[in-house]
């Protein structure tokens, strides 16, 4: 694996490796690797003959009180981890050379970018598509791999690319579980032992909701208020929101419709650490 600092070098390398007719797969990611980023990694190695992993820590993604300078970056490690998963360019550079002095360029990727995490978090979807674009500039891949928990971001990165006419295949990747439920995050290391076992009600309330649909209840709106009720009944856990939307567009929805996917979409605070999760439910 060789591991690439400086962006038009990386440029360089894949503009060759295109020229050679390689099928190119990127991992994009802000290290911390665990289960769910190696699961993305395999899901590109058995698409693309040649694997790039992306580890940048984006500073435009981050809002003045979030955690931008405690995010954990254990570079050695995830170099290690990347190697051994089959990775075979590790792109990791740094602020400056990815935001120069001069930088101006924002991406703003319209309505969906200010609902739910978006409104939790002002401008973290125009940091994400920004640098999204960015990388996929200077790896130049064919597909591109991101996890489903972050849903919202997966529709938003599938919404620019299309919007932008840029030539790439986002494919969706299922979220990881630890064996009680928890999704796999950079962010767990975080949480307290107390806390860790409070937060699995993240996947309790996933699993009451599951029980309810499958019984033929509609009201979405009603379940997605017991599963809050449940996330609540932890003393240091707090929804910032635990609703139902459609899965395509994101937009609310309170009835479930036959024949259509919808989606359970959470962030919740467990105690200072914030948690997301999603489930996609078929209406039956
Ligand atoms: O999902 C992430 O880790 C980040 O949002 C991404 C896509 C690497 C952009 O910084």
């Amino acid at each position: 694996m060789q591991i690439i600092n400086d962006p038009a070098e990386m440029q360089k390398i894949a503009e060759k490796l295109r020229l050679q007719h390689q099928y190119i797969g990127v991992v994009m990611t802000m290290g911390a690797l665990h289960e769910g980023h190696l699961s993305l990694v395999k899901l590109a190695k058995a698409h693309a003959g040649t694997v790039i992993m992306t580890i940048f820590v984006n500073p435009t993604q981050f809002g003045p009180d979030e955690d931008f300078h405690r995010y954990p970056r254990p570079f050695e490690q995830d170099a290690a981890l990347a190697r051994s998963a089959g990775v075979d360019y590790l792109f990791a550079p740094s602020t400056e050379a990815m935001y120069p002095d001069g930088y101006s360029t924002a991406i703003d990727p319209g309505p969906i970018a200010t609902r739910f995490e978006g409104a939790s978090r002002p401008g973290h979807f125009s940091g994400v598509a920004t640098v999204v674009v960015k990388l996929l500039g200077i790896t130049r891949p064919h597909l591109a791999v991101f996890g489903e928990k972050d849903v919202q971001q997966l529709t938003i990165i599938r919404r620019v690319v299309a919007d932008l006419n840029i030539a790439v295949t986002i494919l969706g990747a299922p979220v990881t579980r630890e064996s009680d439920g928890l999704a796999t995050s950079s962010r767990n290391i975080y949480l307290s032992s107390n806390e860790r076992q409070q937060a699995t009600v993240l996947y309790r309330a996933i699993g009451h909701a599951k029980m309810e649909i499958d019984k033929g209840r509609a009201d979405l709106e009603a379940i997605a208020a017991e599963a809050d009720a449940l996330v609540r009944s932890e003393p240091d856990a707090e929804p910032d929101y635990l609703c139902f939307v459609d899965d395509a567009t994101f937009e609310p929805v309170t009835q479930a419709v036959t024949g259509k996917a919808c989606r359970l979409v959470m962030a919740v605070r467990i105690g200072n650490t914030r948690l997301i999760d999603n489930w996609r439910f078929e209406c039956p």
